[in-house]
């Protein structure tokens, strides 16, 4: 799977964008505010109707337009889709795949698998462990033909109970909720053990590729004591939760966790380490997805370069390269880009980026 063709138009300062793409690496070298990375926010938002940078699309049309429209074709050995996602500015969203309507956002996402690798994306790390449950969600998600609908339907089923707690005097008048809960919870949180466990050796595998000197372990925390009845918690939380107005424990509250040489790698590790162990983690994922679902998956580095040396640089671009990935790679210079080979390979290809236009070189 690769994006073959891209066409953006009134997207940030990308008015009138379209590129035929290579399927192995493509460059784009620019100097700043050009819209290096408001290219790859475009491919993003086509692969999960979302930003990463802004929930507010209205901050993403461009200033003089009312709309973005974002058109892509998306070939595989044997078939090819064309989707095209129309945002306006008073909300409405229009996305159609192969001219058809009547599609949701996940349809699309699974078509464009994609992880992303920029400095932001730190938050993994040493952010809340809402980073770290997207992080593991997001291969749930590609590989678990079940896992988003149950996670929809347990997100919605707390809602309701959250709401609920207002109302009600006694534990008793919840069972009705918390027997559904209990079995949407055991069966989310299952999935996600079995696939944090098979994921952990993959990534800790990685790790030893990126960080040598390093111990880095990953573990699993379901969002209670593992050693506990989710309905015994739910039923004994009930005075704090209708106190605070929410459910407080669950799935909900899963985290994944990293330590280096046993210690909270937040703590520990250097800014530089850190950027290469989030770096190891998303290319660690993104590689099992392909080993799983003979699928390809789209990785998307902007301003890479920075604050690693040379010699990470090139262990990251033989990785990359080993994986046969497309990959979308963001400069200020040329270069910048001499460690990733670009010159070397056929497949290759450059753009160069000024002022919302995008050559290529
Ligand atoms: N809604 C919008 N309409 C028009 N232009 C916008 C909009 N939002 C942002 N911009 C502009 O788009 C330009 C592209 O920004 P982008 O972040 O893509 O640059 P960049 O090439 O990644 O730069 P850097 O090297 O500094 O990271 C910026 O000049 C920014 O001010
Ligand atoms: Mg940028």
């Amino acid at each position: 799977m690769s994006l073959s063709r891209l066409i953006i138009q009134n997207f940030r300062n990308l008015n009138a964008v379209d590129l035929e793409l290579s399927h192995g690496f493509n460059f784009l070298v620019g100097e700043n505010g050009s819209g290096k990375t408001s290219l790859l926010e475009a491919i993003f938002y086509l692969g999960h109707g979302r930003s990463f940078k802004s929930n507010v699309s209205n901050r993403i049309i461009h200033y003089d337009h009312d709309d973005f429209i974002l058109h892509g074709k998306i070939d595989e050995a044997k078939h090819s889709w064309s989707v095209g996602l129309q945002k306006k500015r008073q909300g409405e969203t229009v996305l159609k795949i192969n001219g058809q309507d009547g599609n949701k956002i996940a349809d699309l996402a699974h078509l464009l698998p994609m992880q992303i690798i920029m400095p932001e994306g730190l938050t993994l790390l040493n952010g809340g462990p809402s980073y770290r449950r997207a992080f593991l969600d997001w291969g749930l998600f590609h590989l678990h033909p079940q896992f988003y609908s149950e996670w929809t339907a347990l997100r919605r089923l707390l809602k309701q109970r959250n709401a609920a707690l207002a109302q009600v005097r006694q534990y008793q008048d919840l069972l009705h909720w918390d027997k559904e809960l209990v079995k949407l919870t055991e069966k989310v949180s299952q999935m996600r053990v079995d696939y944090a466990t098979k994921l952990s050796p993959e990534i800790e595998k990685t790790c030893q590729f990126f960080l040598p000197e390093l111990e880095i372990t990953a573990q699993f925390y379901q969002g209670w004591n593992k050693d506990q009845d989710y309905a015994e918690v739910l039923a004994q939380g009930f005075e704090r939760d209708k106190g605070i107005g929410y459910t407080m424990i669950g799935a909900q509250k899963a985290d994944f966790r990293f330590r280096a040489n046993g210690l909270p790698v937040e703590d520990v590790l250097s800014r530089g380490q850190l950027k290469l162990l989030m770096c190891a983690l998303r290319l660690a994922q993104g590689e099992y997805l392909i080993q799983q679902k003979q699928q390809q998956c789209l990785f998307l580095i902007d301003d890479f370069a920075s604050e690693l040396d040379l010699n990470k640089r090139e262990l990251l671009t033989q990785r990359l390269r080993e994986s046969q990935s497309q990959v979308f790679v963001t400069a200020i210079t040329k270069d910048q880009l001499h460690y990733m080979d670009w010159q070397n390979n056929a497949n290759d290809v450059l753009f160069e980026v000024q002022d919302g236009e995008i050559t290529p070189c």
